[in-house]
């Protein structure tokens, strides 16, 4: 092996990339996250050869199993904390995470906001499991290792279907098609062709939350819900998250982020108690633009689940 190979860290976390189906044939049917990083790695002959020609070296470790449905402010910390420790490595050149395709967009987002990622740290994924004929994840999986190896190549990315995301763009628009995901309205950083990387704007250099210095135990996170506004939406929902001991709302709103009267009223009065309210558009494409002056609070460009997570992230900065 050549010392001039770098060392690329496969983590995995679960999903359907790492998921068994009963029948082959079965794409919906399955368990996520039954197999380990390893395995996925070993299904992947093109990264077998990578090795064998002295142009990589693949470590694998298993972080997690989860069906990303199910996916933890905890998990977040110790990915986060083990992607760090990676990363100071001098051998290692890049991250690789796996994980479910339901909850990427919010990991992806946390990492963009916390983790200090010089080095490329892309997350991939898959819509159909490892046992599914055409499974989509081994040549994800090939992609995202292709672009943690790209020299140059840093911050945290999503590698899917051929294009790469930055960790803040990425959008899930699509319950089951292979074709699940949209880059909003920045558009894709580049894609991957036949094991070739192609960009058309730079890698991702945001600078990171403030609170990403000191981070609070997983138990410790303020409280952040976010309720959906809706024909007939009722302002008892807030109340009953604000006497639950919630510190935030987001309000996944209509189109421009408008909210029902019966939600805005709810959230006067949680805004007096003390809660912060932010609006976002419950629409995946477009954010909230603009402002009125009688309107909540906006969280711009953000999605709901976005908007959540930064807000949380505000009020670490802002604890007494
Ligand atoms: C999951 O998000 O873990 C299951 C669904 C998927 O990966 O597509």
């Amino acid at each position: 092996m050549p010392s001039h190979a770098s060392t690329i860290v496969v983590l995995g976390t679960g999903g359907t990339i790492a998921g068994v189906a009963a029948r082959a044939d079965d794409h919906v049917g399955y368990q996520a996250g039954q197999l380990g990083a390893q395995v996925l790695v070993d299904a992947v002959p093109a990264l077998a050869e990578r090795v064998a020609r002295g142009e990589a070296l693949i470590e694998a470790e298993t972080l997690a199993r989860l069906d990303s449905c199910d996916m933890d402010h905890g998990t977040w910390l110790a990915l986060r904390a083990r992607a760090e420790a990676l990363l100071a490595r001098p051998e290692v050149a890049g991250l690789v995470v796996t994980h479910g395709t339901d909850t990427l967009e919010e990991t992806a987002f946390f990492l963009h906001r916390t983790l200090a990622a010089d080095k490329p740290v892309v997350l991939t994924a898959a819509m159909r499991p490892a046992t599914a004929p055409s499974a989509d994840g081994p040549q994800n999986l090939l992609d995202a290792v292709t672009v943690a190896s790209l020299p140059g190549a840093r911050g945290v990315l999503v590698v899917f279907g051929g294009r790469i995301f930055g960790g803040a763009d990425l959008r899930k628009v699509h319950g089951y098609r292979v074709e699940a995901f949209h880059a909003g309205d920045a558009g894709v950083i580049g894609d991957v062709v036949d094991g070739q990387v192609r960009c058309y704007r730079p890698w991702p250099t945001a600078p990171l939350h403030a609170a990403a210095a000191s981070l609070l135990p997983a138990d410790a996170w303020p409280v952040v819900d976010i309720v959906m506004s809706h024909a007939g939406a009722r302002g008892e929902v807030i109340d009953a998250l604000v006497a639950a001991g919630a510190r935030g709302i987001v309000i996944a709103g209509t189109g421009n982020g408008s909210v029902h009267r019966a939600l805005v009223e709810a959230a006067r009065r949680a805004e007096a108690a003390g809660v912060i309210v932010r609006r976002a558009s419950r629409c995946q494409l477009g954010g909230v633009v603009g402002s009125r002056p009688d309107s909540l609070p906006s969280a711009g460009e953000l999605t709901a689940p976005q908007a959540r997570i930064e807000l949380m992230l505000d009020l670490m900065v802002a604890r007494p």
